[in-house]
């Protein structure tokens, strides 16, 4: 089944939390998507929509120059939910007034309720509400009524009486909002009338028609890292055109412990992709060898990737397609509505290679949230050990090894690390740490084993919180934890004698180290 014929948009007016509002749609079985608030009317009917959110936003729409969406779309006889600066902005249109409000709402308020609408079904008078705002409606415009009111707002809640036009000025999309989803899940079912047609089962069977509609006989290539972006890319593409995908592993010399056999047990062994191993470990190290400088080694990394991927690429023939693992969040942000302060990501793991290499793009990925492609892959059969990997970054333990990257510091830090994955990584408490890893730093300290004196390498320990790689923060991991790393890495890893915990959040600091 067709789950667009039942798309959502929301229109995002700058809300920090639109994309919370969409994961939050996506897991109530309902598919959508974000566009900028000034979405045109013809786009917005050329998805015949089964219902428009419009998000909230930092602006005040008193403000001259505020964002504003096609007015058109309060006539459209689509069932309407505005959030917070989505609900100031309907009332403005149909001649209520804003105010800004004397007492500010930031954080728990409670939810009264004064009509019992469908948008309330199984919401209680008392139940907390999240709010964050300055603006309030001070004239309820016209025609409309009053569905709730919390402690400080008199229109929590408002309805036009005569269309399914929505607002609230709480947001239903955070956690703190104890019947939020419920309250989302009624402006869906009750109001937009969806059946909920979108789930990951349903997004595997659409993707591969889409695949084999797209590629037909011929064949597809892709890069294959490991990670969990890629891994789900490959297996999907797999299950659409079979043999006719080829996965390329490039070994750069500089990936974790055991990572390489790994790979390619899963996906030759097991899943039986046509997988083409490339060992370039010796080729990496030794255009390595002697950098220090972080940057230089990005490059000399990435550029050395595609020069042996174009190589491979090129002694195959007849590939037309090549695959990679772009989520909708990088999509998102490259049509860059979010203004000049839009945040860009410089890294980019195959970034390059499609213009170089005239190759038409099968993104089936597009679509989906990170942690949707999490459940895309189990449902696809790949292993917990790949759908929950860690991020891994492209130029891999070469950034991780302070300064000279060595085969003897390597293996170092490959047993170091490989530490922090079994007791960390590979422990279901912690799936929601982003990373964790391990660091060589170039000093030599002085410790004691048995009645040696010994002077050998620091190992840093880095564990981070993150929801999007943007801001981080150290893990506040137990001590018995980070006691059995340290006691384990010391005692195991030979020339390793002191391990330290960064306790450094982003920003100011980073993730990686180099
Ligand atoms: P930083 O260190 O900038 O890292 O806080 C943010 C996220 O990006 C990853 N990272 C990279 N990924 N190529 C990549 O593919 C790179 O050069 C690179 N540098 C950092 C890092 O692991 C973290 O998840």
């Amino acid at each position: 089944m067709d789950y667009h014929k039942e798309t959502v948009l929301i229109l995002d007016f700058g809300s920090q939390y639109t994309q919370l509002i969409a994961r939050k749609v996506r897991e109530l079985g309902v598919y959508c998507e974000i566009y900028p608030y000034n979405m045109s009317l013809e786009k917005i009917n050329a998805f015949n929509p089964k219902g428009i959110i419009l998000s909230g936003g930092p602006r005040s729409v008193t403000e001259t120059g505020a964002p504003v969406c096609e007015e058109e779309i309060f006539a459209l006889q689509v069932p309407i939910l505005g959030i917070c600066y989505g609900l100031q902005l309907m009332t403005k249109f149909f001649g209520g007034e804003i105010d800004k409000s004397i007492k500010r709402e930031y954080g728990k308020a409670h939810i009264f309720l004064d009509d019992p609408d469908g948008l309330f079904k199984g919401v209680k008078d008392g139940d907390v509400i999240w709010m964050s705002h300055q603006d309030r409606i001070f004239h309820m415009p016209e025609g409309f009524k009053i569905l709730a009111h919390s402690d400080n707002s008199p229109y929590a809640a408002i309805k036009k009486t005569d269309s399914k036009i929505y607002g609230v000025q709480f947001h239903p999309e955070v956690h703190h909002t104890l019947k939020g989803k419920r309250i989302l899940k009624n402006f869906l079912y009750s109001i937009c009338k969806v059946k909920g047609l979108f789930s990951p089962r349903s997004f595997v069977e659409l993707a591969i028609e889409k695949i084999r509609a797209e590629v037909g006989n011929n064949k597809a290539l892709c890069a294959l890292s490991g990670g969990v972006d890629s891994s789900v890319v490959a297996t999907l593409i797999h299950k659409a055109i079979g043999d006719n995908l080829l996965c390329v592993f490039v070994n750069n010399g500089v990936l974790r412990k055991n990572e390489a056999k790994e790979v390619l047990d899963i996906f030759e062994g097991k899943l039986h992709i046509n997988l083409k191993y490339v060992d370039a470990e010796e080729k990496f190290l030794a255009a390595l060898k002697g950098v220090r400088d972080p940057e230089k080694k990005r490059k000399i990394i990435g550029r050395l990737f595609i020069k042996i991927f174009e190589h491979e690429a090129s002694g195959i023939g007849n590939m037309q397609y090549l695959a990679q693992g772009t989520l909708y969040p990088d999509v998102i942000e490259s049509t860059s509505f979010r203004g000049p302060s839009a945040t860009i990501k410089s890294h980019h793991n195959v970034g390059g290679l499609p213009r170089k290499m005239k190759m038409k793009l099968l993104e089936p990925l597009r679509e989906l949230f990170k942690d949707e492609v999490r459940i895309v892959g189990k449902e696809l059969g790949l292993t917990d050990n790949i759908v929950y990997r860690q991020p891994f970054p492209g130029p891999g333990l070469a950034i991780r090894i302070i300064g000279d990257v060595t085969t003897e510091r390597l293996t170092i830090l490959k047993d170091a690390d490989n530490i922090v994955r079994e007791e960390v990584e590979r422990n279901e408490k912690f799936r929601h740490i982003w990373q964790s890893f391990a660091i060589l730093i170039p000093v030599n300290t002085v410790g004691v084993m048995g009645d040696e004196r010994t002077y050998a390498n620091v190992i840093a320990l880095r564990i981070v919180e993150s929801e999007d790689a943007m801001t981080a923060d150290w893990a506040k991991i137990p001590y018995e934890v980070l006691d059995t790393v340290a006691r384990r890495i010391i005692n195991e890893v030979p020339g390793v004698n002191r391990v330290v915990y960064d306790i450094s959040s982003k920003p100011p600091s980073t993730i990686e180290w180099e």
